[in-house]
């Protein structure tokens, strides 16, 4: 490729063709969707695929999330149970990725998948995703588009702050609505299995399935890695109020916050503002202290980014 992106260009029917088109030669598109921004590559191009752990910096043992257009396109690849498609019906397009056996005569590139005899898949229901996906006529491999490791990115600004320069066209279509990841779904014999909780809470998905069983440690993403979502901050969860050095990311009633997550103590607000958040409070502070965030509905996805992003940093 020769064009290498820095600056975001609004999305439109021209830039969304003009992305197309970058994606079939081989090219790395960031594009927005309804959870985060996506980092995307042709998923049946190996040579594409590879470029795009590179330009993350991703351990290539972490496999990548396949985007479809819907549940037909995604049969190609995967073979769906009767659960399965049962949660594809009911939440696609959306928030929810399923991890599935991946089907011999898919011509997905290998590197996707990680070297697993799985395949994850999901599809979106941004409709600028949606109308690059009809437009380039593939799936498109997609990881959160911020470095392997570092807080995802809900506006195409992120994108560039973190990936500029690593990739060769940033579509910009505003701030993601939901602002957290898919909620990763796997089937562990056949039983549904919460692998990441995220933008579509586990009670959405137990009303279909009954309940989840546990994320046990030899079937969980290996994107799981212990320090992720890490900014640059320390960060101490559960805090009342803020220590000396430290500035509050508040929710619900709290007066000394720097930034509130929702005032008002609302789950999906939080979301929607807690790595928008996060990336502000982490340009000046050296270290953030958070207000505690209810377990319930979406507070099991913020509370598990919130404990990666305060976990012990090793990991890139
Ligand atoms: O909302 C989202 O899911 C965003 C947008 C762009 O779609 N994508 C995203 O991708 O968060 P990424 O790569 O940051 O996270 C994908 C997660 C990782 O935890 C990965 O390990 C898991 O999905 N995953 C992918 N393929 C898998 C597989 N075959 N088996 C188990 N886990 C898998
Ligand atoms: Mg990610």
């Amino acid at each position: 490729m020769t064009i290498v992106a820095s600056k975001p260009v609004a999305a439109n029917s021209e830039t969304i063709a003009q992305a197309a088109r970058i994606l079939a030669e081989g090219g790395l598109v960031a594009f927005p969707t309804e959870t985060v921004y996506g980092l995307g590559a042709d998923a049946t191009n190996g040579e594409a695929v590879a470029a795009l752990f590179a330009a993350k910096g991703r351990p290539r043992f972490n496999p990548l999330i396949v985007h479809v257009e819907d549940l037909e396109q995604a049969s190609k690849h995967g073979a769906f149970s009767e659960p399965a498609r049962a949660l594809a019906r009911t939440f696609w397009p959306g928030a929810l990725t399923l991890v599935l056996p991946r089907r011999v005569d898919s011509n997905l590139s290998h590197l996707v998948s990680a070297g697993l005899d799985t395949v994850a898949l999901r599809a979106p229901s941004h409709p600028i995703a949606r109308d690059l996906l009809a437009a380039c006529r593939r799936p498109i491999a997609a990881p959160s588009a911020n470095l392997s490791g570092k807080v995802s990115a809900t506006t195409a600004v992120h994108v560039a702050e973190g990936l500029g320069g690593k990739v060769d066209f940033i579509l910009d279509g505003g701030p993601s609505l939901l602002g957290l990841e898919s909620t990763v779904i796997g089937f562990d014999g056949g039983k549904p299995a919460l692998l990441r909780p995220g933008a579509v809470a586990r009670e959405e998905i137990e009303a279909i399935t009954g309940p989840l069983a546990g994320t046990d440690e030899k079937i969980r993403s290996p994107g799981q890695l212990e320090s992720h979502y890490a900014p640059r901050a320390a960060l101490r969860l559960n805090a009342q109020q803020a220590r000396d050095g430290e500035v509050l990311l508040g929710f619900g009633n709290a007066p000394d916050a720097r930034l509130n997550l929702s005032p008002r103590g609302d789950l999906k607000e939080a979301a929607a503002n807690l790595f928008a958040m996060l990336r502000a409070l982490d340009k000046g502070a050296a270290a953030i202290a958070v207000s505690p965030i209810p377990q319930t509905g979406l507070g099991e996805a913020i509370n598990d980014r919130l404990m990666r992003a305060a976990a012990p940093r090793n990991a890139s």
